[in-house]
C-alpha cells in the first residue's frame, strides 16, 4: 500500500513557514534522510511551541507522530428549518429549538447529492488544504452510517473520484461515534508505519434513511461531511490519545432495524417502515450524557492532560442538552471552551465532529500548540474520544491559480481514468476473451525479463 516512502514529515523547529500549512510535497526535504532511515520528510513549518528539553526534541526525532494537515466540510445547500418541519409533522419550532437546540439542518434534496458526493467534495476541500497530491494517500476511511450502499464501500467510490490511486479504502460503521473511530484507525496505520496519508472522512445523507412522518427523530438529523487528512510527522503532538467503548446490549436503542442480514429486505420490512432510524430517544440521552463526560476524563487521563488544559472541546452535535449536562455541568468546561453548532446543522452523525472542527478553525479558535478533544456517542452503543495537541500552522489555502488548476485537473483526470477502466471492463463483457486463446506476452528480445505484472481491479 505504501510503496512512495518518499515524504516524512519535517519538524521545522520555530520556524515560521511561509509554506502556509507546511504542505507542499517536497519529496525529500533539507535534511535529506530521516533518523528511521527513510528519506524526506513531508514538511510542516509547526509553530507549535517546541520542547524546552533539547534532549527530548532530540529523542523525538525518532518518533512517529500522526498530524491533522488539512480538513473541510461541504453540505448541501437546500437547507429546512424548524418551521418548515411544523408543515411536515405535529411538532413546533419552540419545542425542537428547546428540547434539541436545533433551529434548521442542511438537506441533500438533489438526488444526484449522496454521501459519496459530499464525502467528495469535503474531501477535495482537505486535500487543497493540505496541498498533498491524492496520489500520496494510503489510505481513504469513510466513517458513516447512511453508506451509499451495503457494499462497495462509500470510501472506495471516494478514493476513485480524487483520483487517491495508492490509497486502501474502507467504511467504518461505529454510527455517530464513527469519526473518532476512523481517527483512530488512522493514527494506529500512522504510528505503525503503514501509511504517511491517511484521509478521514464523516459523511451523512441521514435524511434519506430518517421516517419523515416520525417527529421523535425527523428533526434531529441533517446532512453533511467533513474530512481531515492526517499525515506521519516527527513534530511531536497531533493525536495523542484515543478512548473507544461499545455496550451492545444497547444495540435496539438506536438502529435501522432492516436490510441487514438480521432483516433482509423484503415487502414487509418495507411495509412497516423498518428501513428507517428507530430510537428510544431517552435511553440514548441518558448513554450519551453519561459517556461523554467518562471518554473525555478517560482520553485526558491517557494523554496526562487536566481538564484545565484543555483549550477546545468538539463534541459530537446531537442535542444541546446532552453537551451542557455532560460536558458543561458534569466537567466543568466554560462554553467558550465548547464548540456547539448543532443549531445550523442538527445532528449530521459521522460528519458532525469534523463541520465542527472546521468552523472552529474558521473561527480562530483553534491554534498550534492547543489541546483540543473530540468527543462522540452513538448508535452499537458506541462512544469515542480523542485528544490532540494542535501543531499545525493555520494558513489561508494556497489560492495560486497554478495549484487550483493543477487541482481541477487532477480531478478530472481521475474521473477519465474511472470512465476509461470502466469502458474497458464493458469491452471486456460484451466482448470476452476466449480462454483458450488468451495472448501470451512475447518479448521482442527474448533475453529481456518479462514486464512486471500490473494491479488491476
Ligand atoms: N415535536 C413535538 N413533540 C415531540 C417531538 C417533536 N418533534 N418529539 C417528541 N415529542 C413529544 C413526545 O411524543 C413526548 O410526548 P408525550 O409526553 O405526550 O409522550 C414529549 O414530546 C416528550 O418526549 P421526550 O422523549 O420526553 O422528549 P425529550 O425531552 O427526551 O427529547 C429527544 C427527545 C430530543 C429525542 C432527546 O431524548 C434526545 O435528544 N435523545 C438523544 C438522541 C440522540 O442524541 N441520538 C443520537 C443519535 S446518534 C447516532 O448514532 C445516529
Amino acid at each position: 500500500m505504501t510503496e512512495h516512502r518518499d515524504t516524512k514529515i519535517e519538524y521545522v523547529n520555530g520556524q515560521n513557514g511561509h509554506e502556509q500549512n507546511g504542505h507542499e510535497q517536497n519529496g525529500q526535504g533539507p535534511h535529506g534522510k530521516g533518523t528511521n532511515g527513510q528519506n524526506g520528510y513531508h514538511k510542516i513549518a509547526a509553530e507549535a511551541p517546541a520542547p524546552a528539553d533539547p534532549a527530548a526534541n532530540a529523542a523525538d526525532e525518532n518518533k512517529r507522530y500522526a498530524q491533522i494537515i488539512g480538513w473541510g466540510y461541504h453540505v448541501p445547500a437546500k437547507i429546512i428549518t424548524n418551521k418548515d418541519l411544523e408543515q411536515i409533522v405535529d411538532t413546533t419550532d419552540e419545542w425542537i429549538r428547546s428540547r434539541t437546540g436545533i433551529e434548521e439542518r442542511h438537506v441533500a434534496a438533489d438526488p444526484q447529492e449522496t454521501t459519496a458526493t459530499l464525502g467528495i467534495a469535503a474531501a477535495r476541500k482537505a486535500l487543497a488544504v493540505a496541498d498533498v497530491h491524492p496520489s500520496k494517500i494510503d489510505l481513504v476511511i469513510c466513517a458513516t452510517s447512511s453508506p451509499e450502499h451495503i457494499f462497495p464501500a462509500t470510501a472506495s467510490i471516494i478514493q476513485d473520484a480524487i483520483g487517491a490511486t495508492n490509497a486502501g479504502a474502507f467504511d467504518l460503521s461505529a454510527a455517530c461515534s464513527g469519526f473518532v473511530y476512523a481517527l483512530s484507525m488512522a493514527r494506529g496505520h500512522i504510528l505503525a508505519g503503514d501509511a504517511e496519508y491517511v484521509l478521514v472522512i464523516g459523511a451523512e445523507t441521514l435524511s434519506r434513511i430518517v421516517d419523515w412522518t416520525d417527529r421523535n427523530t425527523c428533526v434531529l438529523f441533517g446532512d453533511g461531511a467533513g474530512a481531515v487528512l492526517v499525515a506521519a510527522s516527527n513534530v511531536p503532538g497531533g493525536i495523542m490519545a484515543v478512548e473507544l467503548g461499545s455496550d451492545g446490549s444497547g444495540a435496539d436503542l438506536l438502529t435501522v432495524p432492516a436490510g441487514g442480514s438480521a432483516h433482509p429486505a423484503s415487502l414487509e420490512t418495507v411495509g412497516s417502515g423498518s428501513h428507517y432510524i428507530k430510537m428510544d430517544g431517552k435511553a440514548v440521552f441518558r448513554f450519551a450524557t453519561r459517556v461523554m463526560a467518562q471518554a473525555t476524563t478517560r482520553v485526558l487521563a491517557r494523554s496526562g492532560l487536566t481538564i484545565d488544559d484543555v483549550d477546545l472541546i468538539v463534541p459530537h452535535q446531537a442535542n444541546i442538552r446532552i453537551i451542557q449536562n455532560s460536558v458543561l455541568n458534569q466537567l466543568k468546561i466554560p462554553q467558550d471552551k465548547v464548540w456547539i453548532n448543532l443549531q445550523r446543522y442538527g445532528n449530521t452523525s459521522t460528519a458532525s465532529i469534523p463541520i465542527a472542527l472546521c468552523e472552529a478553525i474558521e473561527a480562530g479558535k483553534v491554534q498550534p500548540g492547543n489541546n483540543l478533544v473530540f468527543v462522540g456517542f452513538g448508535g452499537g452503543l458506541t462512544w469515542g474520544a480523542c485528544a490532540i495537541k494542535w501543531s499545525v500552522p493555520i494558513g489561508k489555502e494556497s489560492a495560486s491559480w497554478w495549484k487550483n488548476y493543477r487541482r481541477q485537473a487532477t480531478y478530472q483526470a481521475a474521473a477519465a481514468r474511472s470512465m476509461w477502466k470502466r469502458a474497458v471492463r464493458w469491452v471486456y463483457e460484451v466482448w470476452p476473451a476466449d480462454p483458450e486463446n488468451v495472448p501470451v506476452h512475447q518479448p521482442e528480445n527474448p533475453a529481456a525479463p518479462a514486464p512486471e505484472p500490473t494491479k488491476q481491479n
